[in-house]
């Protein structure tokens, strides 16, 4: 059997960038794969330094996993920093990695492109999550098209240990990017919560409405026949409607006299609906923040066997105790 894993860094609760550029393909595999989700807390360290704020982060995306149907019993569940052999590997791995490849990464590349002093997080952010990658033997990384370039990184770097050390010390990944690899947000970029324009997962009612609303779309007039495809609105409708519901939205936008206003009700309405069952468990699981942290500490227990197995490999493949 292959293995999936994946992490989602805790600085929020997920949006619906995260949940269809990852969650939910992640999800998908669980079926076929052998699965291992994570919520990388260390990751989280380059943003958020509130030790009760990152605690309320890790909850926040334990119980948008659960909402959203990880079965714990098959699923190696689990915080990243719970599982401290990652960094051995991380750390270790350092002597075979070039600084070129760190220093092309791309968080370390937007730090310095915004003028930000790039902490050394950012440097190896990269390193460290092809630790969390390899460690588990991982064949395919489900992710957004932002994150494929780290897990390229991944490849090389266990590429490169392959080389030196013999073929099948690491498992090579391969990034998985799904029907949805960079999902727009509000204002037609790419979802992002550092941009302020993302639909949070489990917002509804009034507030949501309201973000739809707030969606910027053409200026056609209300006559005017309108493009669905690469419009904000219809590609985030098209990944929750039905073939025909699709279908509808295209017809009617093309036959004009259906406005961007009647589009984005349109939109609103789905999400209510197509969200209200993973919503409604999300805020009874984020009501247990105990019960999360022991779904979590069970979970840490099983990913560190097989963790421990991935090390004891590589260390005696590379000559170390
Ligand atoms: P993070 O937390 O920024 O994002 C979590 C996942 O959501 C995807 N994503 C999107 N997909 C489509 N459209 C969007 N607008 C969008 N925004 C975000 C991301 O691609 C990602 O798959 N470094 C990672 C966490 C991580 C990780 C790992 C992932 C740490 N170690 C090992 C995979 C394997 C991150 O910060 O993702």
């Amino acid at each position: 059997v292959k293995t999936s894993l994946t992490g989602i860094t805790p600085t929020h609760i997920p949006h619906i960038g995260n949940y269809l550029g990852a969650i939910r393909p992640a999800l998908r595999l669980s079926e076929t794969y052998r699965t291992a989700y994570f919520i990388a807390d260390y990751h989280a360290l380059t943003t958020v330094r509130d030790p009760a704020a990152l605690r309320g982060h890790v909850h926040d995306v334990a119980a948008t996993w659960l909402a959203c149907g990880l079965d714990p019993e098959k699923t190696l569940f689990y915080r990243q920093s719970d599982v401290p052999e990652v960094f051995e590997l991380s750390g270790g791995r350092a002597g075979v990695t070039a600084t070129g490849q760190r220093e092309r990464g791309v968080a370390y590349k937007d730090a310095l492109a915004k003028g930000e002093a790039p902490n050394a997080g950012s440097f190896y952010y990269p390193a460290l999550m092809a630790a969390d990658i390899l460690l588990f033997d991982t064949d395919v990384v489900p992710i957004g098209a932002d994150q494929k370039q780290h897990v390229e990184l991944a490849r090389d770097m266990a590429s490169r240990v392959n080389h030196l050390f013999g073929e099948g010390t690491l498992v090579v990944p391969e990034p998985l990017i799904g029907e949805a690899p960079l999902v727009p947000g509000l204002d037609g970029q790419k979802m992002s919560k550092s941009k302020g324009n993302t639909i949070p997962l489990f917002e509804g009612g009034k507030k949501l409405r309201k973000l739809c609303m707030s969606i910027v779309t053409g200026s056609e007039t209300l006559e005017e026949p309108k493009p669905a495809h690469g419009t904000t609105v219809f590609e985030i409708y098209r990944q929750f409607a039905s073939e025909a519901e699709v279908r509808a939205l295209e017809d009617r936008l093309a036959a004009g006299n259906f406005g961007w206003g009647h589009a984005k009700a349109a939109l609103y309405e789905l999400l209510e609906r197509s969200l209200a069952p993973a919503r409604e468990r999300f805020v009874a699981l984020r009501s247990e923040p105990a019960e999360l942290d022991r779904v979590l500490a069970r979970g840490a227990e099983r990913a560190r066997q097989t963790a421990q197995a991935t090390l004891a490999r590589v260390r005696a493949r590379i000559g170390v105790r």
